[in-house]
């Protein structure tokens, strides 16, 4: 369903296919298969595909009362709890007008007190409900914004009825939410102990979701599982290991950062999700790649000049869709002022298409490599494959960094200051210390 051009890449990957890279990849594949190597019990990633089939039911149903009751649904959550829904939602809907389902909104994604109050302004006359989606049950920003929306849907339909639009993914037994969601019965769905929130989208809670979207979810699992057929070959053909292959090269060759480029505007969200699975998963012990995502042909006129001349610490990983869904023809103007009678007859996506050609090139030839994954076409099962595959390569390049791509330490360090400076209970050394640090001004 994929391949990759490595043209652009070509001498970080023929340096990988000279060094026993490939090697180190089979043994870090068969330590993800047969789950020896680090972070072994967040692999319930893998299972997922074929595991979920025995849910599709209940949640098409749930996203069917869901579209019955309501034309919004409001999602709370944030990170892996966010962005997978968002980034499907996008890739898969129509830019305007009438979607399949009902209009996907979110919340609790961060902490802006403006964000929230024209939300909430914006749905008090809205028939909606919710699907409030953390592991922990206690994270803040999805905590805040639940109370706020919670709040508001009871003023509207009452206690009662408040609880039948409420919809819960959370841990299985622990938790605040899972707590609450019991008591209120809340129709609740749950987020398996060894899938990583970066990981999950491919579970309930990504799922639910984009079924209430009106997104096929089964043909998005199928997708999921060919991809996890396909690239379970051990050999260098595999586009997940030509992938990590390259990008690690390119890393050990002093190419920090890498950036998701696309060509479709609502690929943009794929890009937010992609950065926070392989900046979570590789950005620890000072190593990995910086993740990073641009728009073409949009941000050539921002980043373009940095990225074709600025320092030369950057490549690009392009998705490339190569049979995208509508078109149309630019027409010839009689006037001509603007000179483009020459593209007459041709079509716009012909246009994106050259543009990507040349810009390829000039950064091959301004020293920016390019990696190209070109996939047939954006459907519901292409998603589902594009996951599997952004997630295999991860843990993949994980392991081959030597580091724990399922873990991520480094998140709580702005959580702990932030209680401290709020002075939540249990925190009041933290306070203290964090206090004297701001009065002294010596906060560095
Ligand atoms: O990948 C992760 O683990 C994080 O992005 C979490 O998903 C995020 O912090 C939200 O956590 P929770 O689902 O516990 O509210």
């Amino acid at each position: 369903m994929i391949t990759l051009d490595l043209d652009y890449a070509q001498k970080a990957y023929q340096k990988a296919l000279d060094e026993p890279v490939l090697d180190k990849l089979v043994k870090a594949h068969k330590e993800l298969e047969n789950g020896t190597g680090k972070g072994n019990d967040f692999l319930g990633w893998l299972d997922l595909p074929t595991n979920m089939d025995s849910q599709i039911t209940a949640l098409n149903d749930a996203a069917s009362k869901i579209n019955a009751q309501s034309d919004y649904l409001l999602v709370i959550g944030i990170g892996g709890s966010y962005l997978g829904a968002k980034a499907a939602i996008e890739a898969l809907s129509p830019y305007f007008g009438k979607k399949d389902g009902v209009e996907v909104l979110f919340a609790g994604h961060h902490i802006s007190g403006e964000y929230m109050s024209d939300l909430e302004a914006y749905l008090s006359d809205k028939r909606f409900s919710i699907n409030v989606i953390s592991k922990s049950g206690t994270t803040t920003e999805p905590s805040i914004a639940f109370r706020r929306f919670r709040k508001l849907l009871e003023k509207q339909v009452g206690k009662t009825d408040a609880k039948t639009r409420i919809y819960a993914t959370t841990d299985e037994s622990k938790g605040a939410l899972r707590t609450l969601s019991d008591k209120e019965g809340f129709t609740s769905f749950v987020i398996p102990d060894d899938v990583g929130g970066r990981y999950s989208v491919l579970s309930p809670v990504g799922l639910l979701p984009i079924a209430a979207a009106g997104i096929d979810i089964k043909a998005m699992l199928e997708g999921a599982k060919k991809a996890n057929t396909e690239l379970g070959e051990k050999t260098v053909t595999n586009p997940a290991y030509q992938y990590v292959m390259t990008r690690n090269a390119l890393y050990d060759e002093g190419k920090k950062i890498e950036i998701f480029v696309h060509y479709e505007p609502k690929l943009h969200f794929l890009g937010e999700w992609w950065k926070q699975l392989f900046g979570e998963s590789e950005g620890k012990q000072n190593l990995g790649l910086f993740p990073s995502s641009a728009g073409f042909t949009t941000d050539l006129h921002s980043l373009g000049q940095y990225i074709q001349d600025g320092e030369r610490h950057l490549f690009e990983t392009v998705l490339n869709i190569e049979s995208p869904k509508k078109d149309l023809t630019i027409e010839t103007d009689a006037e001509n002022l603007d000179k483009l009678n020459y593209l007459t007859g041709k079509n716009v996506e012909e246009v994106n298409k050259k543009a990507m050609q040349g810009t390829l090139l000039a950064h091959h030839d301004g020293n920016a490599p390019s990696i190209v994954i070109n996939i047939e076409k954006m459907d519901a099962e292409a998603f589902g494959y594009l996951v599997f595959f952004y997630e295999l390569s991860c843990a993949l390049s994980g392991y081959l960094l030597g580091v724990n791509p399922f873990d991520q330490p480094g998140v709580e360090a702005y959580k702990s200051n932030m209680f401290a400076l709020l002075e939540k209970p249990g925190f009041e050394k933290e306070t203290k210390a964090i206090k004297a640090r701001f009065d002294s001004k010596k906060t560095r």
